[in-house]
């Protein structure tokens, strides 16, 4: 099966307004006396990371690491089970972090990444994720700040690719089959 690509369904003016909406979201909640760890999972979300900790203020003390997993399932279906392929560098014991993730679909990989996460023991551990594709969820997940709530339809850019392809659009647009 052969794509191409479709409308635009979020727009890079749509996207920075509500990049810069949810960064002070997080400020709000968390002022700027206590650090903030910004754990960015690969790939796709690097590019929502580095447009939204370019939102938060000086004073605030934020540090980015990131992780690189993969969920493994059949194939065709995820099964939840998070394999890590690079972990983080530094400790997040005792520390205030931030998952940000590009999309959330059937919710099973941030759901196991919370647990793993977790154990970890940080003083507190949130989710920031740009997309919920909401339809499909498989496990309740906790989403503190969510960027757009999205129908259950392809779509890349931004971070987001179909097989490797067209992550680097700066504009969310959906994909048709050709
Ligand atoms: C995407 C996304 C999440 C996961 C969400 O990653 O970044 O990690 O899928 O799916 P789920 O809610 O059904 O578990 P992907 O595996 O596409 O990796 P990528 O970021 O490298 O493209």
């Amino acid at each position: 099966m052969s794509y191409k690509l479709g409308e635009v369904i979020l727009s890079r003016d749509t996207i920075a307004r509500r990049v810069k909406e949810l960064a002070s979201e997080i400020v709000a909640d968390n002022g700027t006396d206590n650090g903030l760890v910004v754990v960015g999972i690969l790939t796709g979300a690097s590019f929502f990371l580095t447009d939204l900790v370019r939102e938060l203020p000086e004073e605030l003390d934020a540090r980015i690491d990131f992780m690189s997993v993969a969920s493994y399932g059949d194939g065709t279906k995820t099964s939840g089970v998070v394999r890590i392929f690079h972990d983080l560098k530094s400790s997040i014991e005792g520390k205030n972090v931030i998952i940000v993730e590009d999309i959330v679909d059937t919710g099973l990989t941030l759901s196991h990444l919370l647990d793993i996460l977790k154990s970890r023991k940080p003083a507190s551990l949130k989710v920031c994720v740009l997309l919920d594709k909401y339809e499909r969820r498989q496990t309740e997940v906790k989403v503190d700040y969510c960027g757009f709530r999205i129908p259950d339809k392809f779509v890349v850019g931004y971070g987001l690719d179909c097989a490797g392809k067209w992550r680097h659009l700066k504009d969310i647009k959906y994909v048709v089959e050709e």
